[in-house]
């Protein structure tokens, strides 16, 4: 049965995606199912990239912060918050009424040397550290009390193995970093919902990692709301089933599931690694960017059907999966337009480089208009 619906719902989106079918709203269509929504830069916040604007107030009903609410942005040094990028990105969110993320508190990455070391550089002892932490958290999370409805607060604590990841918030405080972190988010806002945030936990060692995670937070009392999979997916991987059942094991425990980050890579790989490791880079060559000139009928017809069947699996799950969000607005806004190798010309999104609609934002609009037959079977 599962087969029968990807491949009607593949046929359909391909053919409508080409048939140029009269369009709504990415929010409209979606509304009875998940939120969706985009990761905003500095441009489109602020209103200097008028293109993303328009499509933003369109199209979505959600954002998330791509780099402004992460600590080196807010908290560059140990007496020093600067809020004004943050603040206006929030501002933007509660003038068009939409759902505003935090990403995110506690990560590995993007977070100032000075966090971990005292005046000399050397690391600093646990408990300076979750002096710091705490303070951070709960300066950050009580400024937007009420207008923030959701955090990142721990963002990729895990390796591939599922093993919890050897960052300096680990090997300083200690494991109880995590329980730590939602804490103190929960304490600094009691209404806010809070987030696990990782990427690949599609494979198995790694979400069965995430699993036993959430499942020990929740014994220590911590009211995880969601676990955001983050979705900076390849053309051929994770498969609609893989797809399919994590949203089923996270799930079980009684958490909503989102979508945090969807991108889709169609540029050929640079390395066989399916992580979303920022730290990974790799040299700028011809056959790496093949596509400078925008993306062929064919392979944009593929990246219809692949977000098609993806969205079909979203759409089946909508009980449980509480929000989509695209990494970015418009192809030419996307990180993977230098990652893992900087200077490609990536085509990850639902709108080209002039904000216009490629094939696959019509192949995901038809997700949600499934037959009633077909929707009654899912
Ligand atoms: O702010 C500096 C600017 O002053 C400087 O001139 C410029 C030139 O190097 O760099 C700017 O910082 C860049 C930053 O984005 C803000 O634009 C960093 O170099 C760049 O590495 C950083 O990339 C971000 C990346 O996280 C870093 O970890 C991407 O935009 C952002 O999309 C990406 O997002 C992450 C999520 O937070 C977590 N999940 C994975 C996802 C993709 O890596």
């Amino acid at each position: 049965m599962f087969m029968k619906i990807m491949t009607t719902v593949g046929i359909m989106g391909i053919f409508l995606a080409t048939s140029g079918f009269a369009q709504t709203t990415l929010k409209e269509a979606f509304k009875n199912d998940f939120l969706i929504g985009a990761a905003l830069n500095e441009a489109a916040f602020t209103g200097q990239n008028i293109n993303a604007v328009a499509l933003i107030k369109t199209q979505f009903n959600t954002i998330s912060p791509e780099n402004v609410l992460k600590w080196e942005s807010i908290h560059p040094k140990p007496d020093q918050y600067d809020f004004s990028a943050a603040d206006r990105y929030v501002e933007f969110g509660q003038k068009n009424k939409m759902f505003i993320v935090g990403h995110t508190l506690v990560w590995h990455n993007q977070t100032p040397k000075w966090v971990f070391q005292d005046d000399q550089g050397n690391p600093v002892d646990r408990d300076t550290l979750l002096k710091r932490m705490h303070k951070h958290i709960s300066t950050v999370v009580g400024r937007y009390k009420g207008k923030i409805g959701g955090w990142d607060v721990v963002n990729e604590a895990l390796n591939e193995d599922g093993t919890l990841r050897d960052s300096p918030w680990e090997k300083i405080i200690g494991e109880d970093y995590l329980l730590k972190a939602y804490q103190f988010a929960h304490e600094a806002d009691p209404q806010a919902e809070l987030y696990y945030n990782d990427y690949s936990l599609e494979n198995a060692p790694k979400q069965n990692g995430a699993v036993a995670l959430i499942k020990k937070l929740q014994a220590q009392g911590v009211p995880i709301t969601a676990v955001g999979l983050q979705g900076h997916y390849k053309m051929d991987w994770p498969g609609p089933q893989q797809v399919d059942a994590t949203i089923q094991a996270f799930s079980k425990l009684g958490v909503k599931v989102m979508i945090t980050e969807l991108d889709l890579d169609v540029l050929p790989p640079a390395t066989r690694s399916q992580a979303a490791e920022v730290s990974m880079n790799f040299a700028l060559q011809a056959k790496l960017n093949p596509y400078t000139n925008g993306l062929p009928d064919a392979v944009q017809q593929t990246l219809a059907k692949r977000y098609a069947d993806l969205f079909a699996v979203f759409v089946q799950h909508h009980d449980t999966i509480s929000r989509v969000t695209f990494w970015g607005v418009t192809d030419g806004d996307s990180w993977l337009n230098n990652w893992p190798v900087k200077g490609r010309a990536a085509h990850p999104l639902l709108f080209n480089r002039d904000g216009k609609p490629k094939p696959a934002f019509n192949a995901v609009i038809q997700t949600s208009k499934l037959p009633q037959d077909l929707q009654k079977l899912m």
